[in-house]
């Protein structure tokens, strides 16, 4: 057993909200984020169009395939000092942001089912069905974080953490993104350490396939509902603005992960090579709904995004220093710039367009 009540040396650096309670890391471009919505707007949506199949996946989630899943076992019931100095550091952050992310889920789907009950049962059955999972999923991370003698407090980040407004569409992309991306990289963290079982250093990872599986289910509801609502992908609005979320999921990722390469470097991993995989094989998923893909095999997409992420580390680097803040925002400025040019360019890099694919005419 792990004695929760012994302060490792390790954790000093991190600021706790009292003994024991980590404060939450300070909201940057990069932290996952909580979302708020347009309730009536989404009350009022006809599933018509695609009712089966929105159908078809909340019988899928009543199943509940994953009831008995999130159970700690004995693997936990261990001491876990030996993941010490800046790899328990990156652990503990890998655990933080995953807990949070997920955890913004539940709230945003707990809201969801609440406020969609009376008006729209059918969506509000499927979103509770999902924030049901979602609470799994933070809960059994939150417990991972005690085994390195932390916990979040998730009534305080709740009423703590700002709220960022989407109306119903841009909702869906965002979350139909979030969870396929989720979908993908713990499946390809799950794969890596199921053929190098060397560099399972600590067993949460071995939850991960079936995990991933209700990702990809929530991924495919919301897939559902984009259906039912054609308007959202098939006009040139669309494409503009699944290319900005795609844009946008797949930088901040890639830009996250490669600041933490330590992090996967502990399980043997590449976190460019990570990162590039995982952005390939959503991108792929995406198609499968989305009226466009972004060009990533272009010899261009990773070169600029090689660019950005160099800025964005030389941005946090300064961002350490010890200097006064105005002269570290001046020594930043020219970085930020060059991350801002480099996501113009790959804005404007000419996508995929999905529909000769689909044979449709537009
Ligand atoms: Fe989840
Ligand atoms: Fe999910």
């Amino acid at each position: 057993m792990v004695d929760s009540l012994r302060k490792p040396q390790e954790n000093t650096q991190l600021d706790e909200l009292r003994p024991g309670v980590k404060a939450p890391s300070k909201d940057t471009l990069l932290t996952p984020r909580f979302y708020t919505t347009d309730f009536d707007e989404m009350a009022k949506m006809d599933m018509s169009v695609n009712e089966d199949e929105v159908r078809a996946i909340i019988e899928e989630f009543r199943a509940d395939y994953n009831r008995h899943h999130f159970v700690r076992t004995d693997v936990f019931d261990q001491s876990w000092e030996h993941i010490d100095g800046k790899t328990r550091e990156l652990f503990i952050e890998f655990l933080e942001r995953s807990c949070t992310a997920e955890f913004s889920g539940f709230l945003l789907y707990k809201e969801l089912g609440r406020r969609l009950k009376d008006k729209n049962p059918l969506l509000a059955e499927g979103f509770n069905l999902m924030s049901r999972d979602e609470a799994r999923h933070a809960g059994f991370l939150n417990k991972a974080m005690s085994d390195f003698n932390l916990q979040l407090d998730l009534g305080f980040l709740t009423k703590s953490k700002s709220y960022t407004f989407f109306k119903p569409k841009f909702i869906f992309y965002a979350t139909y993104l979030s969870e396929k991306i989720g979908y993908w990289r713990y499946i390809t963290i799950f794969r890596h350490l199921d053929s190098h079982p060397e560099n399972r250093i600590y067993p949460i990872f071995q939850f991960f396939e079936n995990w991933c599986q209700d990702e990809n289910r929530h991924g495919d509801f919301f897939s559902a509902i984009m259906k039912a609502q054609p308007q959202f992908l098939n006009d040139w609005k669309a494409k503009l603005w699944c290319r900005f979320f795609l844009l946008s999921v797949f930088a901040t990722m890639f830009l996250n992960d490669i600041q933490r390469s330590g992090f996967y470097a502990s399980l043997g991993l590449d976190a460019r090579e990570y990162d590039i995989h995982v952005i390939k094989k959503t991108n792929e998923s995406a198609a499968k709904v989305f009226p466009i893909m972004l060009n990533v095999e272009h010899p261009d997409f990773f070169k600029h995004l090689d660019t950005a992420s160099d800025a964005s580390l030389e941005v946090s680097k300064i961002g350490k220093a010890e200097q006064p803040k105005p002269l570290k925002l001046l020594r930043q400025l020219p970085h930020i710039a060059t991350i801002g040019v480099k996501m113009i360019q790959l804005y404007f890099m000419k996508p995929i367009d999905m529909a000769p694919a689909r044979g449709v005419v537009r």
